[in-house]
């Protein structure tokens, strides 16, 4: 267990004060440097004329069909359409556009495998044109609607490594209007399992394996294990890593060279001039309480909303090299790698492995190597190379940055100065751009392609234009500077979801019910004197471990699952690099003895049902948890033991032993960890 920090987000949430910082100014972007006052007026027009200001965007898009109405409710809100009665395709967007254009010969992709040679020089890179990517997709597109006949609307579940194979196979599944579900390839089995079932898919796309820290990790074997839960009719294998001993089950499962080894090199498929609302990919998150939702989300407004975020947020220029370093296995990936960089025909990086292998300063040499200029990252990545130190970063030239997002989760405004300073030579643009799975692109963030406000070190910045998000009390009013309320967005937005793959009544109960008429994201912030936003964490029962989300029922649910386990409660505790860790406190059934063996037993037995992310940092044995009369487990009260903070009201508390005990347990753990 790492050592306890306070300087992380723990200082956010204590409710002291906040860290609202100076300005930050600098001379590389002074003439796109404008004041905040200045901006909110840039601001109030976008939203007095919100449909035309839309609309305007969208029209830079190339639609077979345009639209008829720009946003409407239908039936009824929150279900809100947009751009409806127009058609379109994302795949055209993203690659026939260039292939056609002057762009085909530009580099779209350049991808780096994970494994390198004794020198540090990586084995494996590949290069891909906008034309190479063309011509892929079609052929992928073809394989997928000739030899397996998916349709318009058929599920395909995607269980790939970051290889370019991923982005290729979402690309050609929007091609011909198939419904893309991307599983996260560090999810175990069972997740994957119930994601199948879930989205009802036809086909799952995998991989032989993949390479991670210098391991191999074989992915057909847990697809298979996923396979015996959820069947699908067909699977497709991609040879990464050449593994002669996997397992195929004919006639269901394909070699991928099989299924491709007749496609022509020049196969067409044309494009499915699919409607603006229909959807293009459900993507799970986890929530407050069940199973993980499929977020769905549309074609049009989703284009629209990441059309407009490159060129706003990343400034994105034909000659710049875009590097957003999420996996596409998260919603991240989704918009800001496989369809982001595309639809604006920008050349970007891709990279297969972990961060820091073989060494420390392997994003370093990449960003080096390929001169990277936008930098997309994470608050957790910046602190684990904070922590190896600026050693690693010094022996590379990364003076190619010239703007920098992080993404994920709060950035303490120590991070943000340390990356400022030693990835940004102080002088690139530099914000933390807040949105979730559920808005599909990013929605509060400093906009250096349009103007830019000053920066401040951790700060989320004002919302865009033509985005009304605002920080609201209990009772939906917006709140005074300086006071913690909740994260609300008050009127649709592009991107933003369709709904809950099969659950229309979560959908209006998880978002829009707390606060009517406003999306409600889950998430506590404030704002300062100059409306920029803070958005400081959930509010809710989910976690952000290195930025993963993740819920604490979905953890709860697979310790309670372990044969020893009769109770269990999950909450997070600050973290110095992942910025959230989970904790365990577990009841054992009648006889079982607690210890440090059957600790490591349940720890693994969570990486095995949910991932090797949603590993508890700690497990705590304890006879009772603390729980109201009605039997609700109070993870408040746990959150407090373990942050050393007031308790706050216990009148419903039903045993003040309980929290006696959680304490106990809390006193020893850091006791141990100072002896160490
Ligand atoms: C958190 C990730 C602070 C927030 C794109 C949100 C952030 C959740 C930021 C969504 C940021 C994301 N500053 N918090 N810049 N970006 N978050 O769905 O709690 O994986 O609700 O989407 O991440 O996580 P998700």
């Amino acid at each position: 267990m790492e050592k306890l920090n306070t300087n992380t987000i723990a200082y956010y949430m204590a409710e002291k004060e906040l860290p609202f910082g100076e300005y930050i100014m600098n001379k590389t972007w002074k003439d796109r440097e404008i004041d905040i006052k200045t901006y909110w007026e840039i601001h109030r027009k976008s939203l007095e004329n919100f449909e035309e200001f839309w609309s305007s965007i969208a029209k830079e898009l190339e639609w077979f069909k345009p639209w008829d109405t720009i946003v409407t409710a239908d039936p009824a809100p929150p279900f809100y359409k947009w751009f409806v009665g127009g058609r379109l395709n994302l795949s055209y967007l993203a690659v026939d556009k260039h292939a056609k254009g002057w762009r085909k010969n530009k580099l779209a992709l350049i991808w780096e495998g994970e494994p390198v040679d004794g020198a540090g020089k990586p084995l494996e890179t590949r290069k891909l044109t906008y034309y190479d990517l063309y011509r892929e997709v079609n052929r992928v597109a073809y394989m997928l609607k000739h030899k397996f006949g998916i349709r318009k609307g058929d599920r395909i579940t995607i269980y790939l490594p970051m290889i370019p194979e991923l982005p290729i196979t979402m690309l050609a599944a929007w091609r011909i209007g198939a419904i893309t579900s991307v599983v996260f390839s560090g999810f175990s089995a069972d997740a994957l399992a119930e994601r199948i079932a879930d989205a009802g898919a036809r086909m799952l796309i995998t991989a032989d394996g993949f390479w991670r820290r210098g391991k191999v990790v074989r992915l057909k074997d847990i697809a298979d294990q996923a396979l015996e839960k959820a069947g699908v009719e067909k699977v497709v294998v991609y040879r990464r890593l050449g593994l002669d001993d996997v397992k195929m089950s004919p006639p269901r499962d394909h070699w991928w060279d099989d299924a491709m080894g007749d496609v022509p090199l020049n196969a067409y498929v044309e494009p499915e001039q699919v409607e603006s609302e229909h959807p293009s990919y459900i993507l799970y998150t986890s929530g407050t309480t069940g199973k993980p939702k499929g977020i769905v989300h549309d074609t049009g407004g989703w284009a629209v909303h990441v059309y407009a975020t490159m060129k706003w947020v990343f400034d994105i220029k034909d000659t710049d090299v875009f590097w957003c370093t999420a996996d596409i296995g998260w919603v991240t990936g989704h918009s800001y790698v496989v369809l982001g960089p595309t639809i604006v025909g920008a050349t970007q990086v891709m990279y297969e492995g972990a961060p820091d292998y073989p060494q420390p300063d392997r994003w370093w040499s990449i960003i080096e190597r390929y001169g990277v200029s936008v930098f997309y990252t994470s608050p957790t990545a910046i602190r684990m190379f904070m922590r190896y130190g600026e050693e690693w970063v010094r022996r590379h030239d990364l003076s190619s940055i010239r703007l920098m997002h992080s993404v994920g989760e709060p950035i303490n405004p120590e991070a943000w100065r340390w990356a400022y300073k030693n990835l940004g030579r102080e002088e690139v643009a530099f914000g933390s751009t807040w949105w979730m799975t559920e808005t599909g692109g990013i929605v509060i963030s400093h906009a250096p392609g349009f103007y830019l406000v000053p920066m401040k070190a951790g700060t989320n910045g004002p919302p865009l234009p033509g985005f009304e998000a605002d920080v609201v009390d209990e009772e939906g009013r917006p709140v005074a500077p300086g006071v913690r309320g909740y994260l609300v967005i008050k009127r649709p937005w592009p991107g933003m979801l369709h709904g809950i793959w099969g659950d229309p009544d979560r959908y209006i109960k998880t978002y829009w019910s707390k606060f009517p008429g406003m999306f409600y994201a889950g998430d506590y912030a404030v704002k300062d004197g100059d409306g920029y936003i803070w958005v400081l964490g959930r509010a809710d029962e989910v976690l952000k471990v290195a930025g993963h989300r993740l819920g604490t029922y979905e953890l709860e649910s697979a310790l309670i699952e372990h044969p020893a386990v009769a109770e269990a409660a999950v909450i997070g505790i600050p973290d110095e690099v992942k910025g959230e860790a989970p904790i365990a406190y577990v009841v054992l059934k009648q006889g079982v003895q607690p210890g440090e063996a059957l600790a490591k037993e349940l720890r693994d037995h969570v990486r095995k049902t949910i991932g090797p992310i949603a590993e508890p940092a700690h497990i705590f044995f304890v006879t009772k948890l603390p729980k109201t009369r009605s039997g609700k487990i109070m993870r408040r009260l746990l959150r407090a033991v373990a942050m050393n903070a007031p308790l706050g009201d216990v009148t419903t508390l039903e045993d003040e032993a309980s929290v006696e005990e959680a304490k106990k347990a809390y006193e020893e753990l850091r006791a141990e960890i100072e002896r160490k």
